[in-house]
């Protein structure tokens, strides 16, 4: 039988610099197939490619043995090819069935909305999902969003269904649910592509995987039978072992955070009591189902929205309760935020100005009178390189066209080579691969052994277990419990579905 989904000898360079040279990679229908690789190894480029996003300069793709050429992404869906990005693409201010409507115009636009909203319910259902179609964007969870995308896709009648790094912005049991309603779907005859840094998904939930480098495929294995150790080695070359914290006394109490209480942009109060202190030399993890109030914690704690009331006390500061971004900065904070886009990096902008944003006021780069660019150009080039950032052919490209995993590590660049004195850390890792991952847990390690104090806020526990000196469990708003390291997973565990 032809595979669901073949491309073959797939070329595309930007500027003049491969992203893929001869990628091959074939999906069968009803398989679940996992595609690995480190961080610009060219994964989304090759499902560009294959969702009519990106047309390649050379190679061939072939739809259930046909050879097509796909002129655009509607020309990918109508050969029933849907992918869900890294980056969501839904309309913020529109509601789910105006967004699926949007996307499905064609065909069933007859039918109008109502319609619309019955078969949302019922793909919904079928699924396993609790959808609303009458939620505005805005108000749904990630974890929400993304299965809007991939209702929207399949209603559009994909049976090649390409879901990029879907489980990165999930918590734990959010992606056990979604890779379980994935297995659902390659059963019924769909191909899925998932693709993926977690090694412990493809080897648990995936039929096969193919493992890129350097813009082309180097593996296709039998994801049963194959190991976490042997993908890393593929994936990146050599085995990597994570880092462990040293056990040290921790100093003076540097953060102080007493009854804050913040609310969302609509009014609901999501942060109801935080209450927890950080040390120098410390790294404090917050854990947590996600929308427990962690986004507008950190947001609070990096002065991007002002408290409603309770206090954050910094130390030699003093009270800096609702004091502005800039100033939190001027001391010393220094924030990596989960939403990439939304808040850590301007994607309009160059890379040199993304990595001296925030900087330039404070004459380290020339007085408020001119810009010293040469000096601005030679720090960002020499963290792009210390942190590997990789994709960077010109330092004036723009920031957007990074790989998913690459914007991260400039944001993790500009934030850590401040020697801040505190790192308000918002699921760091999410979306680098497994060398660049253990990269920026020796960095947070690096850090507190330099005597930073570091709040870690994150959907994934066993970064925040194998991280922590003290772990704050955070429920509906509050730290519900806290534990001293090494803290029981379990317990854990329990108090984070017990509260929430
Ligand atoms: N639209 C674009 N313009 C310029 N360069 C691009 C564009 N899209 C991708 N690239 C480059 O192509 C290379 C491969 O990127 P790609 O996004 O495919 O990597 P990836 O394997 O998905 O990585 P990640 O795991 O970080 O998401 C990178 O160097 C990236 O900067
Ligand atoms: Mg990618």
């Amino acid at each position: 039988m032809a595979a669901a989904l073949k491309l073959a000898g797939v070329r595309k360079s930007f500027d003049g610099f491969p992203a893929l040279d001869h990628a091959d990679f074939e999906a069968e229908a009803g398989e679940v197939h996992a595609l690995l690789g480190e961080n610009g190894a060219g994964k989304s480029s090759l499902m560009n490619v294959a969702a009519g996003l990106y047309a390649p300069e050379a190679g061939r793709i072939f739809v259930d043995g046909e050879e097509v050429v796909l002129t655009g992404p509607r020309d990918a869906i109508a050969r029933r090819i849907g992918m869900v990005h890294q980056e969501f693409k839904l309309v913020r201010p529109f509601t789910v069935a105006e967004n699926v409507l949007l996307a499905n115009w064609r065909g069933r636009f007859a039918h109008g909305l109502r319609e619309m909203e019955r078969q949302i319910r019922t793909q919904a259902e079928q699924l396993g999902f609790a959808v609303d179609p009458r939620s505005r964007i805005d108000e749904l969870s990630i974890a929400e969003r993304q299965r809007v995308e991939i209702i929207k896709v399949l209603l559009a009648g994909a049976r090649i269904l390409i879901l990029d790094e879907p489980t990165a912005v999930l918590t734990d049991e959010e992606a056990v649910r979604l890779l379980t309603t994935v297995r659902t779907l390659a059963a019924r005859g769909t191909a899925v592509i998932l693709v993926t840094h977690k090694l412990g998904e493809v080897t648990a939930f995936a039929d096969r995987v193919t493992v890129m480098r350097g813009g082309r495929a180097v593996a296709v294995l039998d994801a049963r039978s194959t190991t976490a150790d042997e993908l890393t080695k593929l994936a990146v070359g050599t085995r990597v072992t994570p880092p462990r914290r040293a056990s040290s006394p921790p100093g003076a109490r540097r953060i102080a955070v007493e009854g804050l209480q913040v609310a969302r942009a609509d009014g609901h109060m999501t942060v109801v009591d935080a209450t927890f202190h950080v040390r120098a030399g410390e790294i404090y993890g917050i854990a947590g189902v996600g929308g427990n109030g962690q986004t507008e914690l950190v947001e609070a704690l990096t002065g991007v929205r002002a408290p409603l009331a309770g206090s954050v006390e910094l130390d030699g500061a003093g009270d800096t309760t609702g004091a502005s971004a800039e100033r939190l900065r001027d001391l010393g904070i220094a924030s990596i935020p989960a939403d990439r886009f939304g808040y850590g990096l301007a994607g309009g902008l160059s890379v040199i100005d993304n990595f001296c944003v925030g900087q330039v006021h404070t004459a380290f780069y020339g007085s408020w009178l001119w810009t010293d660019g040469a000096s601005m150009r030679k720090a960002a080039t020499r963290a792009v390189a210390e942190f590997d950032v990789q994709g960077v052919h010109n330092m004036r490209q723009k920031s957007a066209l990074l790989s998913g995993g690459n914007a991260q590590k400039l944001i993790i660049a500009r934030e850590f080579s401040r020697d801040p004195k505190v790192i308000i850390a918002h699921s760091p890792s999410r979306g680098l691969d497994v060398r660049a991952c253990a990269a920026v847990h020796e960095r947070l390690l690096n850090a507190r052994a330099a005597g930073a104090a570091i709040v870690l806020i994150s959907d994934d526990l066993d970064e925040v277990l194998s991280l922590s000196d003290r772990i704050g469990v955070m429920t509906r708003g509050r730290i519900a419990a806290e534990f001293i390291a090494p803290a029981d997973r379990q317990a854990v565990g329990r108090v984070m579905v017990h509260h929430a």
